[in-house]
């Protein structure tokens, strides 16, 4: 086993400068302490984790919250960001984003406390205290959150719920419903103010009366779409504000023998694998979910580095057309 002795031996020095360098404490500058920290990695002697962290002012740790790890989509998301960790041996702590503000900004100043050399953040929304916790660590803001003060990536939410309303409008639907997301969130707010411009730009039916509240969740998307086909039977397509709610809203059509897409069109948002294996298979807006957590991971990277641009990256949906919109009544 190799020993600070081997270690002195091999730098030259006496072993209180090797101990005091190899444990983070003062007294040896910053150039010599990483220099025999190297020659001591070489070697092979098991450091403590601690105490390299004092020396490189580096954990090597960065931190990744998200709302809902039973949600498929953030999986694939966590996949990207895990990927570019991969590239600096860097360790992904993977951690749950509480609704409530005040949760998060506790779990963010317990965070701070472990150093984590960086953070990612799919919070539902910044407040400022949030803002004030997550200052002074390199930080980006992923898929929910934007700010001035950080850096962010996501796809244009509000661009998605046109887009997919827009689609059920050229299948010549007039009358368009919306499982919303869960209230207060801003995405929710976005997707559901694309689907409100598609019908205002062609003049068609809009208003809180073809709205229905879902939770981003299959039974949230059963139980909202039950809401509106009880409420507004005319109803011959609906949006959903993401593809497990309008999963949830297959079931309610099914169970009540209404066929999609021959008497009920319905799209999705997201793209997860899931919504490939629906029956009819799900057309959605897909989120490019992998590239968002590569894109963020690089990001942070970059803040990591040095460049601290609060840049906002905004990528691309696509159509993902399957099968569950038809034209209007079949036609
Ligand atoms: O499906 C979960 C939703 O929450 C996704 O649409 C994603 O954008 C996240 O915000």
């Amino acid at each position: 086993m190799v020993t600070v002795y081997d270690v002195a031996q091999a730098c030259g020095l006496s072993i209180a400068s090797v101990s005091r360098a190899l444990n983070g404490q003062p007294g040896v500058s910053q150039r010599t302490a990483e220099r025999i920290c190297l020659i001591a990695d070489q070697l092979g002697y098991q450091r403590n984790e601690v105490a390299r962290s004092l020396v490189a002012k580096s954990t090597q740790t960065i931190a990744l919250f998200v709302p809902d790890i039973t949600n498929p989509f953030f999986p694939e998301l966590v996949k990207g960001v895990q990927s570019v960790a991969d590239e600096r041996d860097l360790l992904l702590l993977l951690l749950d984003a509480p609704r409530s503000a005040v949760a998060l900004s506790a779990r963010l100043a317990a965070l701070r406390r472990k150093q984590v050399d960086g953070i990612l953040l799919v919070a539902s929304d910044i407040d400022a205290d949030t803002e004030e916790l997550v200052a002074g660590t390199p930080a980006v803001l992923l898929d929910r959150g934007r700010s001035g003060r950080h850096a962010s990536v996501g796809v244009d939410q509000e661009a998605a719920g046109f887009a997919a309303t827009r689609h059920l409008i050229d299948a010549g639907h007039t009358r368009i419903g919306h499982i919303a997301g869960p209230q207060g969130l801003a995405v929710s707010e976005l997707r559901r103010a694309g689907w409100e411009r598609a019908l205002r730009e062609a003049g068609l039916p809009v208003g809180d009366h073809l709205v229905a509240v879902g939770d981003f969740e299959e039974e949230g998307g059963h139980r909202a779409g039950a809401e509106l086909l009880q409420r507004e039977p005319g109803i011959t397509a609906v949006f959903a504000a993401n593809d497990l709610s309008a999963i949830g809203f297959l079931a309610c059509c099914s169970v009540r023998g209404i066929p999609v897409p021959e008497q009920m069109s319905v799209i999705g948002l997201d793209g997860i694998g899931l919504s490939r294996y629906t029956t009819p298979m799900l057309t959605t807006i897909a989120q490019p979910i992998r590239e968002l957590g590569v894109a963020a991971g690089r990001l942070l990277l970059r803040q990591l580095d040095g460049d601290g641009q609060a840049l906002d990256v905004v990528l691309p949906t696509t159509l993902v057309e399957g099968a569950s919109v038809s034209r209007r009544g079949g036609a």
